[in-house]
């Protein structure tokens, strides 16, 4: 079955999938924006007979442009990448993220970081002026997981962030699994006065693999809105 896609996304997803040229080495964002980009991807390269090299954020994602007949390769292989189009959960005013509702910012986030630029495609829900409402992810090793836990509860302590809420993310009943074997903690904000410190104690913490705060790293950001125009912020 074939749904309609968010006018909204689609408007961002398309804009942003126009600035892809001939040759080049891009990364493909994760989530249900990302995906509706694929589509439009998968759509020019068939029609204007595009060359390009691709390496994918998620599983889910390389599995649906290879459906499409988009060839995936490993980031390694491909080495540096032109330009990398992903989805964010939020975005404020200076462009920093939050991301990983979908449990792919790892990935996500070495993608980017290989990438001269990354352009963020969204809907307006995803604009806010401070993050934090959306829960932010980090990504956690097995090994360790209740020390991990405890430590962030500590660091979010010594920031007056002790009314915190600190999830286990849960798929069913059991811990949600990311591609790279690891599980998620959802830290339940409400606001993020000072991002920057929050992210360096965060990833100071032995057993953080990777959390969702994506600062400075993204220098425009495509808002499509219902009536299928699109805003630019850099
Ligand atoms: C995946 O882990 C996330 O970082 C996504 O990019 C983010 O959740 C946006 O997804 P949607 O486009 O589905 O809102």
């Amino acid at each position: 079955h074939s749904i309609e896609p968010d006018p909204a996304k689609q408007a961002a997803a398309r804009a942003a999938v126009s600035m892809v040229q001939d040759g080049m080495r891009l990364g493909l964002g994760t989530g249900s924006t990302a995906n509706i980009m694929v589509r439009e991807l998968a759509q020019r390269i068939r029609a204007e007979g595009l060359s390009l090299r691709c390496a994918a954020t998620s599983d889910a994602t390389a599995a649906l442009a290879e459906s499409l007949g988009i060839r995936i390769e490993k980031l390694d292989e491909i080495g540096w990448l032109d330009l990398t189009i992903d989805g964010a959960d939020e975005i404020d005013p200076d462009l920093h993220l939050i991301k990983g509702g979908g449990g792919a910012h790892l990935r996500e986030k070495i993608v980017a970081a290989a990438s001269d630029r990354m352009v963020v495609i969204a809907d307006p829900g995803k604009i806010v002026d401070q993050l934090g409402a959306f829960p932010l992810p980090v990504e956690v090793l097995q090994f360790g997981f209740e020390t991990t836990h405890r430590l962030i509860r500590r660091a979010l302590d010594k920031q007056d962030m002790a009314e915190v809420e600190v999830l286990h993310r849960l798929k069913g009943s059991d811990p949600w699994v990311t591609d790279e074997g690891n599980w998620i903690l959802d830290l339940h904000l409400g606001a993020i006065e000072d991002p920057l410190t929050l992210a360096r104690s965060l990833s100071a913490i032995p057993g953080v693999v990777e959390h969702g705060l994506f600062l400075g790293m993204c220098c425009k950001a495509i808002i499509g809105k219902p009536d299928g125009t699109v805003v630019e912020l850099d």
